[in-house]
């Protein structure tokens, strides 16, 4: 851990373009590399699993941001979505005495026994996209992105879209018991309320395009065509009901219209196509931001607790301005 960083100050110059509400990281050039005098920084990831297209880009842009290149030397681990396993990776990550640990958790509970065991153990944890009920004591970082605004946004169009027409919605959720799914829902039921959409049914879909098929196809023969409007935690899930919607023979878009969040590439040629009918975006593209806070950390550098980097949202017209210029 007594390594001195040649590398600190990354993070600032990446957080100047993408990132609000937080300043504070102390260095001074725009250096991305994290290696050090004594060979580069041995970091343990451990990846929620491999659930979305939103996933894999994510993983991607860590694998590339924690690159040889950069001075890294990173250990992946991806848990299958299974909280227990995550856990587990981050306690092997310890045992191995790695530099720090980034963790994407799979859910917000059950921190704070691991969490303790690597403060104790004095390995910094930085978190990545999704957060923890832990105290914040316990991880040096986060970065990722506001969920409950995400959820705002879609809510905000759904209200501005149904109006005051009585309209029946079913909900496709996120992992139980992830940020993601608990901040989405709170902030697209805050900006529904007072609005005639009612919620027939809510279920997960754990954030897969398989069990959005499954769960929408169980929607359809409960509600048939009686549901107006489907609110998708994630792209891959809505794109899983499109599936079932046009095999019960009803037109996604049309027949039932549909809001989604990710905004990645199938989910944006979807909207393009006029399946889905409007995308909060969810920027998967965290790597080189949370490299930069390992760095900084590692470095002793003051960082803040919380980055936010900032999303946008798109209509169907605007994806189709949008969309071949899209990195994901
Ligand atoms: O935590 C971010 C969410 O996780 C994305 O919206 C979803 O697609 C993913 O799997």
């Amino acid at each position: 851990m007594n390594k001195k960083i040649l590398g600190g100050g990354a993070l600032l110059a990446a957080l100047a373009l993408v990132v609000t509400g937080c300043a504070g990281t102390s260095g001074d050039s725009g250096d991305s590399g994290g290696g050090t005098d004594d060979g580069p920084i041995s970091v343990g990831f451990a990846q929620t699993g491999s659930e979305s297209g939103w996933r894999s880009a994510n993983t991607e842009s860590m694998k590339t941001a924690f690159s040889e290149e950069n001075g890294f030397d990173l250990t992946f681990n991806a848990a299958d979505n299974d909280p227990a396993a995550q856990i587990a990776a981050v306690r092997s990550f310890i045992n191995q005495g790695v530099d720090a640990i980034v963790i994407a958790p799979i859910v917000e509970d059950g921190w704070d026994d691991v969490l303790q065991e690597a403060a104790d153990a004095g390995i910094p944890v930085i978190l990545e996209d999704r957060t923890v009920t832990s105290s914040d004591e316990l991880f040096a970082s986060w970065v990722g992105l506001d969920f409950k605004k995400e959820g705002v946004t879609a809510g905000e169009w759904a209200a501005e879209t149904f109006g005051d027409t009585p309209t029946n919605m079913v909900v496709l959720e996120g992992t139980t018991g992830s940020a993601p799914a608990n901040d989405r829902a709170e902030g697209f039921a805050e900006a529904i309320e007072g609005t005639a959409i009612t919620t027939l049914d809510s279920q997960t879909g754990n954030f897969t395009r398989a069990d959005g098929k499954t769960v929408m196809e169980g929607f359809l023969q409960k509600y048939g065509s009686d549901i107006d409007l489907l609110y998708a935690h994630n792209d891959d899930m809505a794109l899983g009901a499109i599936d079932a919607i046009e095999a019960a023979g009803l037109v996604p878009g049309v027949d039932i219209k549909i809001v989604s969040i990710d905004a990645v590439k199938d989910g944006m040629q979807a909207l393009v196509d006029g399946k889905i009918n409007y995308i909060v975006e969810c920027n998967p593209l965290l790597g080189e931001l949370a490299a930069g806070l390992v760095t900084d950390v590692l470095a002793g550098t003051d960082v803040d607790k919380a980055y936010y980097v900032e999303d946008q949202s798109f209509t169907q017209e605007q994806a189709a301005e949008v969309i071949d210029s899209r990195l994901y």
